[in-house]
């Protein structure tokens, strides 16, 4: 089931881009290509994202996912809050990387859980998704961190007003 949240148009070729909530199995594919090409579909995926709470989105090109984010359950390292969410698989196919695209999701992540007053969001950002993630007032907290496969990564929180 997709619902149509909007559209956006992108000016280079005068297609639209349709942003929706999609299933967990429409976002798994670019995950891997995005987020692992050198893994597989089942290593972008964990528990959370099958929660009854989990919501995952997408945008479309025409038929194409590419882009997605997906928020979840999940507590917050470091901090005490058993409503906090996490963002995760965030990724956008390389030649639609600068358009706006990334944020567009992220926005439409947080407004669906903002009515049910959660308020800590949080993500372990890779570097170009950390200066995106400071766009949305997420706070950086303590350093950089290696993580296996994937490279240096560092938490990052938003504290979200009711
Ligand atoms: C990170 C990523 C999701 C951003 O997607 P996007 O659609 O290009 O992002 P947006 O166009 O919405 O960018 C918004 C802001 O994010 C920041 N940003 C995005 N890409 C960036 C990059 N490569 N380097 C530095 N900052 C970047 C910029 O501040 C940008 O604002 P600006 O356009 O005013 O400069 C995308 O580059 C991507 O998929 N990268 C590979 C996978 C990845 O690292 N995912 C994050 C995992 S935590």
């Amino acid at each position: 089931m997709i619902h149509s949240i909007y559209r956006n148009e992108i000016q280079k070729t005068g297609r639209q881009i349709e942003y929706s909530r999609v299933s967990l199995e429409e976002v798994m594919s670019i995950r891997q290509r995005v987020l692992r090409p050198n893994g597989s579909i089942s290593d972008t995926i964990v528990p959370a994202d099958r929660s009854e709470y989990a919501a995952h989105f997408a945008a479309h090109l025409d038929a194409e996912v590419i882009g997605a984010v997906s928020i979840a359950p999940d507590p917050c390292p470091g901090k005490k809050d058993d409503n906090a969410y996490r963002l995760r698989g965030i990724a956008v196919l390389p030649q639609f990387q600068g358009q706006g695209i990334a944020s567009a999701l992220i926005t439409q992540a947080l407004a669906h859980v903002k009515p049910s007053r959660v308020q800590t969001v949080w993500a372990y950002a890779r570097p170009q998704c950390a200066t995106l993630l400071d766009k949305f007032g997420f706070v950086r907290c303590g350093n950089f961190f290696e993580m296996e496969e994937t490279g240096p990564h560092i938490l990052v929180v938003a504290s979200l007003s009711g």
